[in-house]
């Protein structure tokens, strides 16, 4: 009789799954979460499925309580598509909560008929919110990774990741993005496994992410503060500014086939700086820190895009009392003192195969250059 009623559910199943057309077989998580644009009140969280689907986050409340989010636009929840982003709010700051992910695969999706497939729930993950005052505060920094996400792994299994907030990707993650997927294999996957479902990262734009047709598209995987590249937060004691230092060539240099406009775009972004300097959470800090791809130093033979961001933004720093500018793209180590950048703040460059950890409290910013292997190359101390 078990075996009767087997079969005729399994034909039941087949006949719906063969006349409707509909693939229901394997529906996974791809790749995430990771967490992006952590705030004391809000953090945004993104992942992938195989299948089209409806995202939602079962948050978890110190109190043992849950709540489940869903995001929507223009009155329609999100969802249908592989790529899920769900920005919770109404966090308290310095709080710790639990979240899975909840995806419910969409089999068919019609003006008068939609059909749900499976819900796949994830394993419960935490995190912590941003404190809105804290007297230190932890970073990690990768940069020129170059898709070696091997390298990138092995570091990792040294970093301290429960003592991090948050990490810094400083620019050429990746060689180019033409397929999405690059993105996953160059960095993406590897900073899941390790650490992005608990612990927020900052991709900064290098010259490399400017490459390749879907680097077009970069933001869509991403939540950037304000929808842009440049941008600026305050962590405990820092205040970071973060910018986008675009190309490294002039804009009409035959490898750009006429697409380039960094120009125009790097003196939209120095009109922001001015004004950024000026700001209120800028000037109250007890340090300010500048995120940089490219180098800005007073030097001879730079690149194109380091001599205009050095005439161009090096004064307006040289202003505006920065304590550390950290920086990438040379693919070397190399440190400068304040009184050698030409713009009265240290500069510390981290090479392509070492990684920066950073602590600022009340005394000093403390930075720790590391190989791969987790020993320490050089430290800096910054009163
Ligand atoms: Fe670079």
């Amino acid at each position: 009789m078990k075996r009767i009623a087997f079969i005729l559910s399994l034909s039941a199943i087949l006949i719906r799954s063969f006349s409707q057309g509909i693939d229901n077989d394997n529906f996974i998580l791809t790749h995430g979460p990771w967490l992006q644009n952590m705030g004391t009140s809000e953090v945004t969280i993104i992942w992938t499925t195989n299948k089209p689907a409806i995202p939602g986050i079962t948050l978890t409340l110190p109190d043992g309580k849950t709540r489940f989010v869903r995001n929507s636009h223009d009155g329609m929840i999100d969802g249908g598509g592989t790529l899920h982003k769900v920005k919770i709010d109404g966090l308290l700051p310095a709080t710790t909560y639990k979240y899975s992910l909840n995806s419910v695969q969409i089999l068919k999706y019609q003006a008068y008929k939609v059909y749900y497939g499976d819900t796949l729930r994830g394993k419960q993950i935490s995190f912590n919110t941003m404190p809105s005052q804290s007297p230190n505060v932890c970073f990690t920094v990768f940069n020129d990774v170059h898709e070696l996400s091997g390298k990138m792994a092995s570091y990792l299994k040294h970093n301290d990741i429960t003592s991090q907030d948050l990490y810094f990707f400083n620019g050429d993650m990746m060689d180019w993005l033409q397929d999405p997927e690059e993105l996953y294999l160059a960095f993406l996957d590897t900073a899941s496994f390790y650490f992005a479902g608990s612990k927020p990262f900052i991709y900064i734009r290098g010259n490399h992410e400017t490459r390749g047709y879907a680097a077009r598209e970069l933001k869509k995987w991403f939540d950037y503060k304000d929808d842009r590249f440049y941008y600026s937060f305050t962590y405990g004691p820092c205040h970071f500014t973060v910018l986008d230092s675009g190309e490294d060539k002039e804009d009409n240099n035959k490898n750009y086939y006429g697409l380039a406009d960094y120009d125009t775009y790097r003196l939209e972004e120095l009109k922001w700086l001015k004004e950024e300097i000026e700001s209120i959470p800028f000037k109250s800090a007890k340090y300010r820190i500048v995120m940089v791809h490219q180098p800005i130093l007073r030097a001879e033979n730079q690149n194109y895009a380091m001599t205009f961001l050095s005439e161009n933004f090096g004064p307006v720093l040289k202003k505006a009392d920065i304590d550390l500018m950290m920086s990438a793209h040379t693919h070397r180590n190399s440190f400068y003192e304040k009184d050698k950048t030409g713009y009265g703040y240290p500069l510390l460059v981290n090479s392509n195969n070492s990684f920066v950890e950073v602590n600022a409290d009340n005394n000093q910013i403390k930075a720790v250059v590391k190989d791969v292997e987790g020993k320490v190359i050089s430290e800096y101390d910054f009163k």
